[in-house]
């Protein structure tokens, strides 16, 4: 198999790696169906990029008017309307994996033979998810972060059965975003960068739970000493404490009660307005 051409991108998932995603291949010229499963959340996904690509063009961040860069981008929630021209799907739906698998099946019977299907899973197998599909040699996981247009790593994951040819045709679609890829070669759950991430923000909640320092100091630990731009607390906000809780759960891995006994309250993080730190109020992390 040659390498693969890619112009025409779908997005599946409007939240916020979804529009993200749609965002940061817009802004590298590519055309993008952006689609979710309700006009509401389409809307949401689509107003947050116009906001962030205003942002970036206040900054001179973008060569292009906002405008520009936003003609690129086409929302629906239709899913073959989304990937009917696509040359390469992303899906960015929540974290689970018999979605996940719903969506590649119905993906696979709505494109071409040769539109690569790419998940953007965090914390599953690949594989478990390319087996929905008829040709799982077309799969394979593109792993962006959080916020995909500040975050400069993409994690390039082969399945089992990816080809080498459509890796590499992913992988050379990250460089051409300006984006800096890895190569995952095995398909480990988490892959490489949340195997190292999610202990650093477990172990700090056990430590926390130990009573042995405060949040703040050990944040300020990470950030000061580490020069990490976020210490393990904040991240964990940054991201929602379900997300992080989810994933454990999903492995059989314990969660620390600081962060369960959040959860059940619903301070999620900085989404809720509260985590381990105050949100509410233009409030934030406060270690310095
Ligand atoms: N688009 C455009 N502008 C944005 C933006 C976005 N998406 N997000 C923030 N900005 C703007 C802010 O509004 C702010 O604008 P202002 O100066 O006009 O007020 C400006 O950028 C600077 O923002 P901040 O001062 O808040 O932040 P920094 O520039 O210092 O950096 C950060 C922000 C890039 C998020 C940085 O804190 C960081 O790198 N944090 C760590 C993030 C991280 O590790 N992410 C990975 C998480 S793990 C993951 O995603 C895996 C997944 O599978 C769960």
């Amino acid at each position: 198999m040659m390498e693969l051409e890619i112009e025409n991108l779908a997005v599946l998932g409007a939240g916020s790696m979804g529009h993200g995603i749609a965002e940061v291949a817009a802004i590298a010229g590519y055309d993008v169906f952006l689609r979710d499963v309700e006009e509401d959340l389409v809307r949401e996904g689509y107003d947050q990029i116009e906001w962030s690509l205003n942002k970036l063009a206040e900054k001179d961040q973008i060569d292009e008017d906002a405008e520009q860069v936003l003609d690129r981008i086409s929302t629906t929630v239709d899913l073959e309307t989304a990937v009917a021209d696509a040359d390469l799907v992303i899906e960015a739906a929540p974290e689970n994996l018999e979605l996940k698998r719903q969506i590649f099946e119905a993906v696979d019977s709505a494109t071409s033979d040769e539109t690569i299907l790419a998940t953007n899973t965090s914390s599953l197998r690949v594989s478990d998810i390319a087996t929905a599909t008829e040709r799982p040699e077309y799969c394979c996981g593109l792993h962006f972060f959080n916020p995909p247009v500040k975050m400069d790593l993409v994690e390039v994951v082969s399945g089992d059965q990816s080809s080498e040819a459509v890796v590499d045709s992913a992988y050379e679609f990250v460089n051409s975003m300006g984006k800096t890829p890895i190569r995952v070669r095995k398909d480990v759950p988490q892959f490489v960068v949340n195997n190292v991430l999610t202990p650093f923000m477990g172990e700090a909640a056990w430590m926390l739970d130990e009573e042995a320092a405060t949040i703040e100091a050990i944040d300020a630990a990470m950030v000061f000493k580490r020069g990490y731009p976020m210490g393990p607390f904040e991240l964990n906000d940054f991201g929602g404490l379900d997300i992080f809780a989810h994933t454990r759960d999903q492995w059989n891995d314990p969660v620390p009660a600081s962060i369960r006994s959040r959860i059940e309250s619903d301070d999620l993080g900085r989404k809720t307005g509260a985590g381990f730190y105050d949100y509410d109020g233009g409030g934030g992390a406060s270690y310095g």
